[in-house]
């Protein structure tokens, strides 16, 4: 079918468009919202909240929920609203993971990771003299896994969805068909990368614009509605197969791609069993491999709870010095262990034990820092702060979702499909190209994350649900790559050990450590001179750093209601309730 019918194809009766113009500002009057960022408490909602990373995208989860529709239908709302209105992390040609409370207590996780191609292999981004060559798996067109999302979304809602996929994708056609006004930091963002989106995209797209953007300038996806109103009315087959199918292989041969119409068709999400673990007394429920996110995240719980972190304190080195020594340990596990379960025997078992982990953290010294090298040996990266984006969703019934979603870098590849209006995930560079040869985010790997046809790339993402006597307690979860697992590890002690309400916790600041490189990245504004001299005399190597992660959390407090908890000091992340 050609493109110019495709635009008849997108029937969109002006009544219906002025009828959820007029629900969308009903519900923004009368949801439950703060931009007060000194406040100590978040956004409270008698029984439902959506806290994602932009207020539109909330507020189509918000809406959702109140037709009636479930936290599963919501979530699928949120995600493809975040593939408009966030497009640097939100997306349809990406993937990510899902981990799930129903209210009856059932836990599930769904992985809808990306694959790699059917014609990857091993060294793919390595030159004739086996070394990596920079930039081949994070920009342009071999960079794309086959994307999981869509399929993801239809097995969520098959699976627990009340709602029709149409009413569910409709809010989204909306929004990139009709526009919508940037934020400043939207159109700082996008500002950012317009160098690579001309030089990756030799077409107009709609990001791209010969003046800067500003804040309150108005951007419209119409492209990108087209391919919506597809998925709505094919279902997956409107993404994996046909004309969008098409458009992907096509554009990503014009740059050395390797996708191939089967690899599209033949993507599958997956349920799987969530990892489950124990930390005083709360039930920790998190996303098992390919994810690296809820085994690390369980081991240095594990960990900590040997030490008195209430006592000792937040943020004072004492805790500091403790939780850093942990994640050395952890992230050294992570690099050697970890990789796609189909396809590499992750001893998950052991790395959970009681004994393994009493022997691992054996030779934590209280009184100075134990060298990386010596627990390894590996070789130093970089860090680079990107995107990825998370979303919690508590329904009125009592269900809850945890979502963690991503194009890898900021718009991916920076490949927008050509008439399909959306970028393509880098996610191949979350591979280990070569072994002890870190990616992007520093991390390393060897043979359990080595590339191979149809493997999934290991992730650090960390979607989590904790309970407490049986009884849902907190939605956590953030961007960050690397950092993703220590952001979410520290709101986790924020609220258990440090007694901190969800928007404190969110709030704090945060440091990261993950074994190599060895040092200590730390939140600018949020450290006393003290606590960084004292960690440097315990051996630590510290840096400031920018931000680390943007949280969407949600708390259920003692009285049953809900504190809804985003980043709002570090993004335009948006909590919204009733
Ligand atoms: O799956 C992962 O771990 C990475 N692709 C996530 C990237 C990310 O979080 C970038 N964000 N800031």
């Amino acid at each position: 079918m050609p493109l110019a019918s495709i635009f008849e194809h997108m029937i969109f009766p002006i009544k219906n468009l002025l009828l959820y113009f007029l629900i969308y500002s009903f519900i923004v009057g009368c949801s439950t919202s703060i931009e007060d960022i000194s406040s100590n408490v978040g956004v409270i909602g008698d029984s439902a909240m959506v806290a994602s990373a932009h207020p539109l995208a909330s507020q189509v989860g918000v809406d959702i929920m109140r037709k009636g529709g479930n936290a599963f239908d919501a979530a699928v709302a949120v995600q493809f609203a975040l593939a408009v209105v966030y497009p640097r992390a939100g997306n349809i040609g990406g993937g990510g993971f899902a981990v799930i409370r129903e209210s009856n207590g059932n836990i599930a996780s769904l992985d809808f990771r990306e694959k790699a191609p059917s014609l990857a292999s091993k060294d793919m981004y390595l030159d004739i003299n086996g070394e990596v060559i920079q930039g081949k798996s994070t920009v342009g067109r071999l960079a794309c896994g086959v994307p999981g999302t869509v399929d993801g979304m239809y097995r969520l809602h098959e699976k627990y969805g009340s709602m029709s996929m149409s009413e569910l994708i409709q809010p989204s056609i909306f929004l990139a068909d009709q526009g919508f006004i940037l934020t400043a930091d939207e159109a700082q963002n996008l500002n950012r990368f317009q160098e690579d989106f001309k030089a990756n995209n030799s077409w107009a797209i709609p990001t791209i614009k010969e003046t800067a953007w500003q804040e309150g300038d108005s951007i419209y996806y119409k492209e990108l509605a087209v391919t919506l109103s597809l998925i709505r009315d094919m279902g997956r087959a409107g993404f994996y197969e046909g004309i969008i199918a098409d458009q992907i292989v096509k554009d990503l041969r014009r740059g050395g791609g390797i996708m191939t119409m089967e690899d599209l068709a033949n993507y599958e999400s997956k349920w799987r069993e969530p990892v489950v673990g124990q930390y005083r007394n709360h039930k920790i429920i998190s996303m098992p491999p390919p994810s690296s996110g809820g085994v690390a995240l369980i081991q240095l719980l594990r960990g900590s709870e040997k030490y008195s972190f209430d006592n000792w304190g937040h943020n004072t080195p004492k805790t500091m010095h403790a939780m850093i020594e942990l994640e050395r340990r952890v992230y050294a596990d992570r690099a050697t262990y970890l990789g796609d379960p189909d396809y590499y025997e992750v001893p998950q078992e052991m790395l959970l034990s009681d004994e393994y982990l009493e022997e691992r953290f054996s030779d934590i010294a209280l009184n100075k820092k134990t060298d990386s090298k010596a627990i390894k040996e590996g070789i130093e990266g970089a860090i680079e702060s990107v995107e990825t984006t998370h979303f919690s969703i508590v329904d009125p019934f009592g269900n809850a979702i945890a979502i963690t979603t991503t194009l890898n870098n900021y718009f991916g590849n920076k490949v927008m499909v050509k008439g399909a209006g959306f970028f393509l995930n880098d996610e191949m560079d979350d591979f280990s190209l070569k072994p002890g040869v870190p990616n992007q985010f520093g991390l390393i790997g060897a043979e359990a994350n080595a590339i191979a046809p149809n493997k999934r790339m290991l992730s650090s993402m960390t979607p989590t649900i904790v309970e407490k006597d049986g009884r849902l307690l907190m939605l956590t979860g953030t961007p960050g790559g690397a950092t993703i697992i220590t952001s979410v590890y520290q709101t986790i002690l924020n609220v258990i050990d440090h007694g901190m309400t969800m928007q404190e916790s969110v709030n704090a600041k945060r440091f990261h450590h993950q074994w190599l490189p060895d040092k200590v990245l730390f939140e600018e504004g949020g450290f006393d001179p003290k606590v960084i001299s004292e960690l440097t005399e315990l051996g630590h190597n510290l840096e400031l750093i920018d931000g680390l992660g943007r949280m969407d959390c949600i708390l259920v407090m003692e009285d049953g209601k809900l504190e809804g908890a985003s980043d709002i000091t570090r993004g335009n992340n948006t909590s919204l309730g009733f």
